[in-house]
């Protein structure tokens, strides 16, 4: 069992602030993504619950014990990191049974461990080869058959995938969202990746410059962003942003540029009553509108057809819109053409707003 809780953990390296102040709660056999743009420490977060690093500020604990001090052998905790790190001149079978022989586990032991995890990574007819005789996509294998191998309460991987190439990326994600329902252990997994972060997390930590940004599941933090950082961060082709201002329309807030009026909902024309003439961004996601229906009163988004980008199941209009170019993407039923005017349904339930200068969600927090 593993819960593993952050209390104000504050890491410098040297005047460099690498995480500020982190306060976070890991339930046991959860699986904890952070995300976030190189740099914003979600290493580091890792490393310190590894104990592969030192906290500057703040404590750690593990169930009902601080670790602040406890070496990383002493801690329960399995590692996979990006760069595979498997002993070259060693066998598949004995880089999965290092670590157990080093404990001095029972050869029958480690024999049943490492036929186990080779099964369920279908690498058994492997076990033989060295590591520059594998793929990419079977080395990662290896590693996460060695960090398998040692039943860790705790599970932690840096960017395990981020060396495969895009197909093999996309099905050792739905690999490793298995081995988690077997294995029964808290994971906490680091990735720039939003999709993969949507994929696989139970919840997802979004960080940035050492800063969480928004702590919740993957379907929260994509409609419920609470910052337009956390915004764009999710979603591809990101969410489109247009600047303008709130107006009082028909009884209802809404949002204006130029020619282009999209009324609130009810929840939203409340919560801003009383606002009329603020400053505030617009955020409308490629998704949230369509060209089947027609547009509810004060949904309209009438535009110019820059181009079309046929994607298979859909297309992508890229659109002129009060001087902007704004991406959306609607079904294939009708087909578009390159600079035509069209006028698509806003989702109005969908929304998003934020205020122009602390870029925070004017409707949640
Ligand atoms: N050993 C180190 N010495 C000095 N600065 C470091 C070291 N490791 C990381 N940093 C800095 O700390 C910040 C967070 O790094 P890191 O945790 O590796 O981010 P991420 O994994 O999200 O890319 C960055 O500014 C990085 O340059
Ligand atoms: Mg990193």
């Amino acid at each position: 069992m593993a819960r593993i809780q952050f209390e104000n953990v504050t890491k410098y390296y040297g005047n460099v602030l690498a995480v500020d102040k982190l306060n976070l709660e890991i339930r046991d056999k959860e699986f904890v993504v952070l995300l976030g743009p190189s740099g914003c420490g979600k290493t580091t977060t890792l490393n310190m619950i590894a104990g592969l690093e030192e906290l500057s500020e703040g404590d750690i604990w593990f169930d009902d014990e601080i670790v602040n001090f406890m070496p990383p052998h002493k801690r329960d905790v399995a590692m996979v990191f990006q760069s595979y790190a498997l002993y070259p001149h060693k066998s598949v079978y004995e880089n999965i049974a290092f670590g157990l022989a080093m404990r001095k586990y029972p050869r029958d032991e480690i024999d049943q461990r490492v036929r186990d995890a080779a099964a369920r990574l279908h690498i058994e007819h492997l076990l033989d080869r060295r590591p520059n005789q594998l793929s990419g996509g079977q080395r990662q294998r290896v590693a996460l058959g060695r960090a398998m191998v040692r039943q860790p309460a705790v599970f932690l991987m840096d960017e395990p995938l981020s060396n495969l190439d895009a197909a093999l990326r996309v099905s050792m994600r739905a690999e490793i969202k298995e081995l988690h329902q077997t294995m029964q252990t808290t994971f906490v997994y680091v990735t720039h990746d939003q999709a993969e972060a949507l994929t696989l997390a139970d919840r997802i930590v979004v960080m940035k410059d050492g800063i969480v940004q928004q702590v919740g599941a993957p379907d929260e933090i994509y409609e419920q962003p609470r910052n337009m950082f956390v915004a764009s961060f999710l979603g591809n082709p990101p969410i489109n942003y247009l600047e303008g201002e709130l107006v009082a329309s028909n009884g209802r807030m809404a949002f204006r540029r130029g020619e282009l009026t999209l009324a609130l909902n009810g929840l939203a024309s409340t919560r801003l009553k009383g606002d009329a003439g603020r400053k505030v961004v617009l955020g409308i996601r490629p998704e949230d509108v369509d060209d089947r229906n027609a547009p509810v009163d004060g949904g309209a988004i009438d535009g110019h057809v820059n181009f079309v980008m046929p994607i298979g199941s859909d297309q992508f209009l890229n659109m002129k819109l009060e001087g902007e170019e704004l991406f959306f993407r609607v079904g294939k039923e009708t087909r578009h053409r390159n600079g035509e005017e069209v006028t698509l349904a806003a989702n109005l339930d969908r929304l998003h707003l934020f205020d122009q200068d602390t870029q925070k969600s004017l409707l949640w927090d």
